[in-house]
């Protein structure tokens, strides 16, 4: 009996003190630390032994390995879960639409490389952290993305904006022009990416988009089939730094370049642009460090003053423009004193490399000894003395600083010089010794045909002339492996 009441009587005690427990955990108001509610262990989870779980960069890396979005129960362990990842891929799964996502406080969202081709207004309306959103390669239209696609959550009256989305990729998609009020949700866009999406033409809506962006830093719209750029569109985005405008169908460089005055780089490559000359130079762009031109198919000319107001470029890289033939000697200077000195930007790295340049003027650049790179490689450059400064100072320069750059600098002419690098051609003596050697050729015909005489052999060899044909045997190729004949030859 006594025993059957003291056993009673624990257990009463028990009730009394989990219910006070109970009540304690309840009440928000008492100091005591809250039973926390139980998290689901992610790392254990079914999705982290489908997916990549990164606990340290906290990435969860979804990229072909689901069907679709993550599932309901997949959400509820990312929701409940003792982590939270700041990065969500998923990339490559033939995902087709996007619904309103749950409340997650992830921060980059990759959705690149699906087929999506429907997106719920306020989608992304719960992801209040959200700063990158990746929506490439996919097949969004115009059509579907309105800006209410964008609009944050709602509190209040309204809905708010998603103020801490930055970046925003909306390349390869199906878009042919953007809703004027397309960024009305996501007002802070620093960085846009617009490219390979066939616009043909930017209209005043997708205008008046863009150039709302005052947030806006870098701007892509590459292979956009555009060839010009609305010339108010970067009046907005005062802090615009970084322009990518590759692979459109520029013939002149856009007039809208002029506004972009915060620009410090700027890409246009395959551009169909043939020449900066005239009016078709660029407008100063005094912040601009970085000037990137390669692949312009038509591009043969750099004429003077084409770069004068670039007075802050330390990048030039005008590689692989196939018909790049000249590059006049003030394309880089300005007259800035209207003194007896011109000012040159300060130019560090220098790209010419496969181009069809035949000599390089000293005066395009006064001060070449302060490049860090020079990259000359692959032009059919001219070894007579009309190239006097890079065969007998320049070459040397650029061997000593960087020798791989010197290497494939190579003669295309003179024949007898053809595939020579040039940085031999100096050190060994081997540049012709007079200069218009052509014309004496031209003369040395002339003379020939009018004076078949002893007379006028006698003046071809005065001229030094012998040795023009003479070299045009095999003595000058082997030459370069056998010094001593060489010198002998042409008593050097
Ligand atoms: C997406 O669809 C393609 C073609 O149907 C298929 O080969 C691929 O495996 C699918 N990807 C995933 C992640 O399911
Ligand atoms: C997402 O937002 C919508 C609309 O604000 C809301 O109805 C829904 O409950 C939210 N979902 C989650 C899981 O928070
Ligand atoms: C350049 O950027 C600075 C700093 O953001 C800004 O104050 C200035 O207005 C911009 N200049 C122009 C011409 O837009
Ligand atoms: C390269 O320039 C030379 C003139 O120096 C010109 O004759 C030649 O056609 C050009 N080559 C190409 C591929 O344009
Ligand atoms: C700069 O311009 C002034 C005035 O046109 C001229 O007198 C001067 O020679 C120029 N300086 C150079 C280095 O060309
Ligand atoms: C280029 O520089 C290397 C040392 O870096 C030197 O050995 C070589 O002789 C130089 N080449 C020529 C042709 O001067």
């Amino acid at each position: 009996m006594n025993r059957t009441k003291s056993v009673f009587l624990a257990i009463a005690i028990l009730c009394i003190v989990v219910s006070q427990v109970n009540c304690q955990s309840n009440d928000d108001t008492t100091t005591k630390p809250e039973k926390p509610k139980e998290k689901i262990s992610v790392k254990d989870s079914k999705l982290c032994s489908k997916c990549h779980c990164n606990l340290e960069t906290y990435l969860l890396d979804c990229s072909e390995k689901l069907q679709d979005l993550l599932s309901a129960e997949e959400w509820e362990v990312l929701i409940n879960g003792d982590v939270v990842f700041k990065t969500i891929n998923l990339e490559h799964n033939n995902i087709t639409s996007i619904p309103i996502l749950p409340k997650y406080d992830v921060e980059n969202l990759y959705l690149a490389n699906n087929q999506i081709d429907s997106i719920t207004e306020g989608a992304f309306q719960n992801l209040t952290e959200l700063t990158t959103l990746d929506l490439s390669h996919n097949r969004i239209t115009s059509k579907v993305l309105v800006p209410d696609v964008f609009k944050g959550p709602y509190s209040e009256h309204d809905f708010s904006a998603l103020e801490k989305l930055k970046t925003l990729n909306l390349g390869y998609n199906d878009l042919h022009t953007l809703d004027a009020d397309l960024f009305e949700h996501i007002p802070n866009i620093e960085e846009l990416v617009l490219c390979s999406n066939a616009f043909h033409v930017i209209d005043r809506l997708s205008e008046t988009a863009i150039s709302g962006l005052s947030s806006l830093k870098t701007l892509d719209v590459s292979y956009m089939e555009i060839d010009d750029l609305p010339e108010t569109i970067l009046h907005g985005p005062r802090d615009l730094e970084t322009l990518i405008a590759a692979g459109n169908l520029f013939h002149q460089l856009p007039k809208a370049l002029s506004r972009a005055t915060n620009l410090t780089s700027l890409v246009l490559n395959q551009n169909p642009i043939d020449s900066l000359i005239e009016d078709n130079v660029f407008p100063p762009l005094t912040k601009l460090t970085h000037l990137s031109m390669t692949f312009m198919t038509k591009l043969y000319k750099i004429g003077p003053g084409a770069f004068s107001e670039l007075q802050g470029l330390t990048e030039l890289i005008l590689s692989d423009n196939k018909l790049l033939n000249e590059i006049d000697e003030e394309a880089l200077s300005k007259n800035v004193t209207l003194g007896p000195y011109l000012d040159y930007p300060p130019l560090e790295k220098v790209y010419l490399n496969n181009c069809n340049l035949t000599s390089l003027p000293k005066n395009l650049l006064v001060r070449w000894d302060k490049l860090k790179a020079l990259d000359l490689r692959y032009n059919p450059w001219n070894c007579d003395d009309s190239n006097d400064y890079l065969i007998n100072v320049l070459i040397e320069q650029v061997n000593k600083t960087t020798p791989i750059l010197a290497k494939n600098v190579q003669c295309a002419t003179p024949t007898t010089l053809k595939d020579v690098e040039v940085v031999r051609v100096a050190n060994e003596h081997l540049m012709e010794s007079s200069s218009g050697s052509i014309i004496w050729v031209g003369l040395l015909v002339i003379l020939l045909i009018a004076v078949p005489t002893i007379a006028g052999a006698y003046v071809m060899k005065r001229r030094n002339c012998f040795g023009v044909f003479r070299r045009n045997d095999s003595v000058a190729r082997s030459a370069l492996y056998n010094r001593t004949s060489f010198n002998e030859d042409f008593h050097i």
